[in-house]
């Protein structure tokens, strides 16, 4: 947070020297080698070049005026013109000692709270949850945790597929070849058997293809046994994400499934139609590129065999259903509506970003004032792998269904605790394992570049040591388990003592807790999150070895003590931001 006040003061000396620059751009950030400093700018440079002056002159004119030896040494000038800062102890301790009072938690508050809409995870209805679906799941809670943590106002809502083709393959089976029982032990296994078997049929037989039609035009005209039965689908399905979303611990403001947008969906094809944004072709309608930006960087052109071709999209099929776009485009003017949000993140995996790409260009075409109030932001990610590097898949070639998935991590989890702390009774240890087990999951899928496929390990994601839930997990319970047995009361701390390399390296991790929450809601990065917790947990550990807590003598054995809890305290709210707990025991 300290950084933020070198900041302010950076730039009002460089608006001293250059009146007429935006030195709004100027930033404080950590040095890459703790050997520099502790925080470094660069914005003497581009400014310099920009001004056509040199810049370690325009560098030594600015040090001249920037005063900040009240936090600071003597700001040094480094190579071409950076300015190195280190931090003196009594300023960390400032901080430290704040935190301890209670009087900021060690997050600044967001100094312009913005309303972001967060949609994720998204199942569709009368399918299980499988293995594609944490990777939303996990993504989009742990950005709106975050979110929401430094202060913005955050609305999740989950755009559940409840519409479409599929129901009335769907009423057939269920009119025909429902099996109660089945049902009842499993609703979703039902459903999907019920599908697979329709669909196949329709294949086969043509005459069940126009069953299937006539039942989902009899649902959309709005026939009340339809209507009731695929209630019911929604509810049996519901049920299950719901069950899934309680021991994720993730949970939704709304659940605005596809159906919610059903009584607008003519009227957005018609708009679009009158203000020319959608045209017939071949009997549907569909937007098409308005030739504003170049064909390489347009959504609505593809390139075939060297010429760019037309690529619309469609709003309305020539059989009178509209499509996931259109639902998508009604969404947008809810939600625009109903909460003002200044961002709107759509957490997808990676193969959607062509549709995003039209759907928020058609919505820029319709309603270019609103467009210009709301970042629409496709945030998306790569795939899971198997360890030979195709698809994550069971041993028969199946998905991987959520559920069990989850149930196995906690049972491999229970395995390892079972054999560690044999002593401990059997529900702590189920509970235990409970947090590591889906701690493990959850950390495997938020570490790697979202965009990147990465391979799902089991030895690898609840390994104790390296860069893992278990053993972020771990370091708490250790910090935790100080504090504990020192009988800390940080009441009681008058001051925070910086002396040792490994004090001053622990207390200024601690302070960039706020810059790496920041850095996550920039760019929509939980990774950033990770390694930064990963990094503390590391000077945590070496700031034990060093410097003895509970054998020191007062008031060091405070001040250490103080350190141990602030530790234990960031570390608890960074997992808590990645939806992952801690246990006291571990
Ligand atoms: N139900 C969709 C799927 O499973 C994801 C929906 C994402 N959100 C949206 N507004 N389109 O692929």
């Amino acid at each position: 947070m300290l950084h933020l006040v070198l900041e302010t003061r950076l730039q009002s000396a460089l608006r001293e020297v250059l009146p007429e620059a935006d030195v709004s751009m100027a930033q404080v950030r950590p040095t890459s080698d703790p050997k520099l400093g502790d925080y470094q700018a660069n914005a003497v440079m581009s400014l310099a070049k920009e001004k056509r002056m040199n810049p370690r002159q325009l560098a030594t004119e600015v040090v001249a005026r920037l005063d900040v030896s009240d936090l600071c040494d003597a700001v040094e000038v480094a190579g071409p013109g950076f300015l190195n800062f280190r931090l003196k102890p009594s300023a960390m301790a400032g901080v430290l000692e704040g935190a301890l009072r209670g009087e900021h938690g060690m997050v600044p508050p967001a100094s312009a709270p913005r309303t972001v809409v967060v949609d994720f995870s998204s199942p569709n209805v009368a399918k299980p949850m499988h293995v594609g679906h944490i990777r939303s799941t996990v993504l989009g809670d742990a950005l709106s945790r975050t979110l929401r943590l430094l202060g913005h106002r955050v609305v999740t809502d989950n755009h559940i597929g409840d519409w479409g083709t599929q129901f009335g393959m769907l009423l057939v089976g269920w009119k025909t070849l429902l099996d109660p029982a089945a049902l009842e032990a499993d609703a979703i296994a039902e459903l999907e058997r019920l599908y697979k078997a329709v669909n196949g049929a329709c294949t086969a037989d043509p005459g069940v293809r126009d069953q299937a039609r006539a039942e989902l035009v009899k649902l959309q005209s709005g026939d009340t046994e339809n209507l009731g039965i695929w209630k019911e689908m929604i509810r049996l399905s519901q049920v299950q994400f719901d069950t899934i979303y309680g021991r994720l611990g993730v949970e939704f403001d709304h659940t605005l499934g596809e159906s919610f947008y059903n009584p607008w969906l003519s009227t957005v094809v018609q708009d679009l139609e009158a203000r020319g944004v959608a045209r017939t072709t071949d009997g549907a309608k569909a937007v098409f590129s308005d030739g504003s930006v170049p064909a390489k960087e347009d959504p609505f052109k593809i390139q075939r065999d060297g010429e760019w071709l037309d690529a619309p999209l469609l709003v309305l099929k020539s059989d009178g259903g509209f499509n996931y776009a259109t639902t998508d485009l009604a969404t947008l003017e809810y939600r625009l509506r109903t909460w003002s949000p200044s961002d709107i993140l759509y957490v997808t995996d990676g193969r959607q970003q062509g549709h995003f790409k039209q759907v928020f260009a058609a919505f820029r075409m319709w309603r270019p004032d609103d467009a210009a109030k709301v970042r629409l932001q496709h945030i998306w990610f790569g795939s899971i792998l198997g360890e030979d590097g195709k698809p994550f898949k069971t041993r028969s070639g199946d998905t991987v269904k959520l559920a069990e998935l989850l149930d196995e991590a906690e049972e491999r989890a229970l395995a390892v605790v079972k054999e560690k702390r044999p002593e401990l009774p059997a529900a702590e240890q189920a509970e235990i394992a409970r947090v590591v087990g889906l701690g493990a999951i959850k950390y495997q899928d938020l570490l790697p570049n979202r965009q990147s496929d990465y391979v799902f390990s089991w030895d690898k994601m609840l390994a104790l040591q390296g860069n893992t839930a278990p053993y972020l997990q771990y370091q708490y319970t250790r910090a935790a388990k100080l504090v504990r047995d020192g009988g800390f009361n940080p009441a009681s701390v008058k001051s925070v003592q910086i002396e040792a390399p490994e004090e001053r390296a622990l207390a200024r991790q601690l302070l960039n807790f706020g810059l790496a929450l920041t850095a996550v809601a920039d760019e929509c990065r939980p990774n950033y999150l990770c390694n930064y917790l990963y990094e503390l947990a590391g000077l945590s550990s070496r700031f034990y070895e060093a410097c003895p807590v509970l054998k020191s003598e007062e008031p060091v054995r405070g001040s250490r003590l103080a350190l141990c809890h602030l530790t234990a305290m960031v570390l608890r709210q960074g997992l808590d931001c990645l939806g992952i707990g801690v246990s006291d025991r571990m």
